[in-house]
């Protein structure tokens, strides 16, 4: 076994957007692309000579090669060792379990969360630190910038590690422990779940159906739900994780979930519905009939954190991202307790996390976590709503209801006009930008604009700015419009629009939510000229 040191050139593509460095499968399999990224990875931490590092991913196409190629890179560079989950699996937010149990020094996670996997699909990578969160904007401009510079990287010359057998081996001289992939994340949800409580519940007759949509929540919530909690099985449908994700596309909403919405909207719909998405930190939740918006997910889970052990001593504050919609200010407001606003991104939490300034957080993209961990977490916002479930005696459709009695309803819904050229799509965004100015005073038929900017964000924890995070504007009506690009995406630029209402009931708590919003969504597309400027008359997802 011998170190290689293989001279390269840089690519000028490598910049890590909103989660890591997302591209085309095919865009990986080009010489060296892995091999530059991580080891600018490692230049990037000021070497990584005797550190410690958990290496996994959500099991898409690839995965297997890519973590190959990093335990040769990681022993070539002196890492003393490395955890992997079996076969390679680890989701994002086990992952984050793993790295913060083990007081590692980081992890690298291979997924590319919710975008489709396969040959022709999507692959990704991302750096987390010692804190089990993604890495802040510094050490990724630090990773972007040693990519634009990277001459050579290090690599062990040497066999394929065994991913499937449990246990420690050595690869040179380095360590790789092979470890479960569910058993530090079981544990810690035992610490924060009444599962006594959640056992009766089953046993009680409450019927759950859980989409693991063929990605790696799958071993995870058939552990969790079924062996331990006792749910029946077949309660996790999809449950077998696979490379392409059954040719599925693994993002938990109403048009790749079909399955899961036709149960819960069918006859004889059990109690709850939920589903994750490729690499375990999104969730979706349904009741019979009924769809919970991410937005009021997070503003119930907040409303009812007190209820569960883990948060008995209730919360010391609340963070939303930007575009997610006010209802869990609203909370917050009620509870006297700071609800701090990020831009989208999960890694904007972590300070706040750390800092013990947030303890519940959440995003409009569907994910939801707490200072449990510092990744978005799917099978957790199932268990709280579990639990708030267990403790009330109450059905998911009552929770919500009697939720917008108490604080009204913000009605909401984001259109994504996905697949846009770049050029065209960033003209619409500049646009924007350049009459935001001008916007205030301006009348759309009924409603007339309060305040518009193009957000930007002063972290209260170190201080440092992130500008240019999505254009907002705010009616004198409460109502609201955000426009930004996805930072996700990997085929040409896709614009999100996100619209906003709030109704205080009692009366107007029931609308269908396109139908509340219809006249503002008509004021959005004028605003930004969509039509105009993109040739779409209607968005490609509305969710
Ligand atoms: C990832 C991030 C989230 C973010 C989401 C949507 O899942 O972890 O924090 O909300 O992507 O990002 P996008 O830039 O595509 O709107
Ligand atoms: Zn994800």
């Amino acid at each position: 076994m011998t170190i290689k040191i293989v001279e390269t050139t840089p690519f000028d593509d490598q910049k890590p957007g909103t989660s890591g460095l997302r591209k085309k499968v095919k865009i990986f399999q080009q010489l060296g692309y892995m091999e530059n990224f991580v080891q600018s990875i490692f230049d990037a931490l000021g070497g990584v000579e005797g550190v410690s590092l958990v290496v996994g991913g959500d099991g898409r196409f690839y995965n297997d090669v890519a973590i190959q190629t990093i335990l040769k890179m990681a022993s070539a560079n002196g890492v003393a060792r490395v955890i992997v989950g079996q076969h390679g699996f680890l989701s994002t937010p086990a992952a984050s379990c793993v790295i913060r149990k083990g007081e590692h020094t980081g992890g690298i996670i291979l997924s590319a969360s919710h975008n489709p996997g396969g040959p022709d699909d999507d692959f990704g990578i991302k750096y987390n630190a010692s804190n089990g969160g993604p890495a802040a904007e510094k050490i990724t401009d630090a990773i972007y910038a040693m990519t634009r510079e990277i001459s050579e990287y290090r690599i062990m010359d040497a066999p394929d590690i065994d991913l499937g057998t449990l246990g420690e081996t050595t690869l040179g001289a380095m360590t790789v422990e092979i470890v479960d992939p569910v058993a530090d994340y079981l544990e810690l949800m035992e610490d924060l779940f009444d599962f006594d409580a959640l056992k009766s519940l089953f046993k009680g007759g409450f019927r759950l159906c859980f989409d693991a949509m063929h990605a790696v929540t799958g071993p995870y919530a058939k552990a969790i739900f079924e062996d331990v909690l006792g749910a029946p099985a077949g309660t996790v449908i999809n449950a077998e994780p696979k490379p392409d994700f059954g040719r599925g596309h693994p993002d938990p909403n109403p048009v790749y979930a079909k399955q899961l919405f036709d149960v819960m909207f069918g006859p004889d719909a059990p109690n709850m519905g939920a589903a994750s998405d490729g690499d375990g930190d999104r969730n979706i939740i349904l009741g019979r009939n009924t769809y919970v918006a991410p937005s009021d997910s997070l503003a119930v889970l907040a409303a009812n954190a007190q209820l569960i052990p883990a948060y008995n001593q209730g919360l010391r504050g609340v963070a939303r991202s930007m575009p997610t919609s006010c209802a869990l200010d609203r909370v917050a407001a009620a509870m006297k307790i700071p609800c701090f606003e990020t831009p989208t991104g999960w890694k904007y939490f972590g300070n706040l996390l750390d800092a013990g300034r947030a303890t519940l957080c959440g995003e409009e993209s569907a994910g939801t976590g707490s200072d449990h961990l510092r990744e978005k977490d799917g099978i957790w916002a199932v268990l709280m709503w579990l639990n708030i479930l267990a403790e009330t005696g109450s059905s998911v459709n009552d929770i919500l209801t009697s939720h917008w009695h108490s604080y009204g309803r913000n009605y909401y819904s984001r259109h994504d006009y996905e697949a846009l050229d770049a050029g065209t799509a960033q003209e619409l965004i500049a646009a924007l930008r350049a009459k935001v100015s001008e916007l205030p005073g301006e009348q759309f038929s009924d409603e007339t604009v309060e305040l518009a900017d193009d957000f930007s964000y002063s972290d209260p924890v170190d201080g440092s700015v992130a500008s240019a995070q999505g254009i907002r504007v705010t009616f004198k009506s409460g109502a609201r419009v955000v426009y930004r690009l996805s930072g996700t995406g990997t085929e040409g630029a896709t614009l999100r629009v996100y619209i906003e209402r709030f109704v205080a009931g009692p009366d107007g708590l029931d609308e269908d939510t396109q139908e509340a919003l219809a006249p503002l969504i008509a004021i959005a597309r004028d605003l930004a000229e969509i039509r105009e400027r993109t040739g779409r008359a209607e968005p490609s997802v509305i969710s």
